[in-house]
């Protein structure tokens, strides 16, 4: 293999990144300014939940191929080509996305670059991120123009990141040389024939918006068309399946429910907001902010509905929540639709037992007044209402009898439309879900 990586940031992008890197049989060095994590790491200790990624990151470490560090001065002697996957979250206070943990990478990194390389950023980003730290780059490196940037925006979805990076369905390349664009084919080679988009920068950061700007309309789509089938009787699920038949519309993320959560999409859509209203093209993307206000609306729905079942009043009253994580297969719990019903009905006097098979641990941390639960059976146990939030299998599976044991009323929320109706209200079960009758 010619060159030698480095992955900058080791969360869930750079970890990723990094095994799926070794693995495809380049030397790789993690970096992370979290010394603990990086211990972790190097132990063979995976810090996330992500399927299929902990035996990845144990079988280069034993190869040889993948190390971790602390140091920007060795990543920097190591490596040529240098992956930024730093987070780059929402401001506090603000709808912008807070890149700061880009530029102090470029700027720790910078000053140790004295020879050819290449720094490829694959952060979301707001456009004319890419253009600004290309020049900062270059103002601050021993090689000047030889430490060249590249963008190279990373669409993984988590619980598929392995799958999403050794099999991509699209590579995009925002650069500004036949060098990097040469650099980054024979780095993307391993991976066979995926389309490749070359572009500049401004571009390559837009695609990343865009996609997701896109999917978060489609989910936001289906809500409100679940709104609409709530006051006319409807049913979202036969409509939405109705759908999805035409090819031109196609069935994937248009599933309606309590909506999108997670790390990337909501912050990523008010970020781009933030940015077209800087840039002057604050009506373009106005409707980004009714997609925004409709996903939070399904969380309000839910937690409505809830209490019309509890008979108008939370006071004391035993809920059971299923899920904590934003999505199944995964313990991120940021922005998670589920935990935020959980937390709306606490505050509102409930009595919230919550469970979920990966993100206990994180949602404990987060919201310690909680009730947490080791198993969905403990969290039902005596529950007025149950309320399935996060699409677990192991939620999908559940037998309606066995959790009717448990409970003290027969009564459950389908927040992600995953259960059969029918067999739960066979089982003297009063289902309701989001969106249907
Ligand atoms: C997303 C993008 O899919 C990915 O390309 C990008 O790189 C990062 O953001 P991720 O955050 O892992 O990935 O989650 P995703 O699987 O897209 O789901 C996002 C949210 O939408 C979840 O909360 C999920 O429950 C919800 N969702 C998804 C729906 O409510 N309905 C759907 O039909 C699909």
């Amino acid at each position: 293999m010619p060159y030698r990586l480095t992955v900058l940031g080791t969360g869930y992008l750079g970890a990723t990144h990094a095994a799926c890197m070794a693995e495809l049989g380049f030397e790789v060095l993690g970096l992370d300014v979290d010394q603990s994590k990086i211990e972790r790491l190097q132990r063979g200790e995976l810090p996330i939940h992500e399927p299929g990624l902990q035996e990845l990151l144990r079988r280069n470490l034993d190869s040889g191929r993948l190390r971790f560090t602390t140091s920007f001065e060795e990543a920097a002697k190591f490596g040529d080509v240098h992956f930024i996957c730093v987070g780059t979250p929402q401001k506090k206070g603000g709808y912008a996305a807070d890149v700061s943990y880009l530029d102090a990478v470029v700027e720790s990194l910078a000053p140790h670059l004295d020879r050819e390389c290449l720094v490829v950023g694959k952060s979301t980003v707001p456009v004319g991120t890419a253009e600004r730290l290309a020049d900062k780059l270059v103002r601050l490196s021993p090689a000047g123009m030889q430490a060249e940037l590249a963008w190279n925006p990373e669409f993984l979805r988590e619980g598929f990141a392995v799958q999403d990076t050794l099999r991509p369905d699209r590579i995009v390349l925002g650069v500004a040389s036949e060098r990097a664009e040469k650099v980054l084919r024979d780095v993307y080679a391993p991976l066979g024939e995926v389309p490749i988009v070359v572009t500049d920068f401004p571009t390559a950061e837009l695609v990343k918006a865009a996609a997701n700007a896109f999917l978060a309309t489609k989910i936001s789509f289906i809500n409100a068309m679940a709104e609409v089938c709530e006051a006319a009787g409807g049913d979202v699920t036969q409509l939405s399946q109705a759908l999805s038949y035409d090819e031109r519309i196609g069935g994937k993320y248009l599933n309606a429910g309590l909506g999108f959560g997670g790390g990337c999409l909501p912050k990523d859509i008010r970020a781009f907001t933030a940015r077209a209203d800087e840039l002057g093209a604050h009506q373009a993307l106005a409707f980004l902010r009714e997609v925004d206000e409709i996903n939070l609306r399904r969380r309000s729905r839910t937690v409505e509905l809830t209490r019309e079942l509890l008979s108008g009043a939370f006071d004391g009253r035993s809920v059971a929540v299923l899920g904590a994580a934003f999505k199944p297969n995964s313990d991120d719990i940021r922005d998670s639709p589920a935990l935020d019903v959980a937390v709306q009905i606490a505050e509102q006097g409930g009595q919230v037992t919550v469970y979920d098979p990966a993100a206990l641990s994180n949602a404990r941390a987060a919201h310690p007044h909680l009730g947490y639960a080791e198993s969905a059976l403990e969290a039902a146990q005596g529950a007025e209402v149950v309320l399935l939030l996060t699409e677990w299998q192991e939620f999908v599976t559940l037998d309606p009898e066995e959790l009717g044991a448990v409970v003290t009323a027969r009564t459950i929320v389908d927040g992600r439309n995953a259960l059969d109706a029918d067999s739960w209200r066979e089982a003297g079960w009063d289902y309701r879900a989001l969106g249907r009758p």
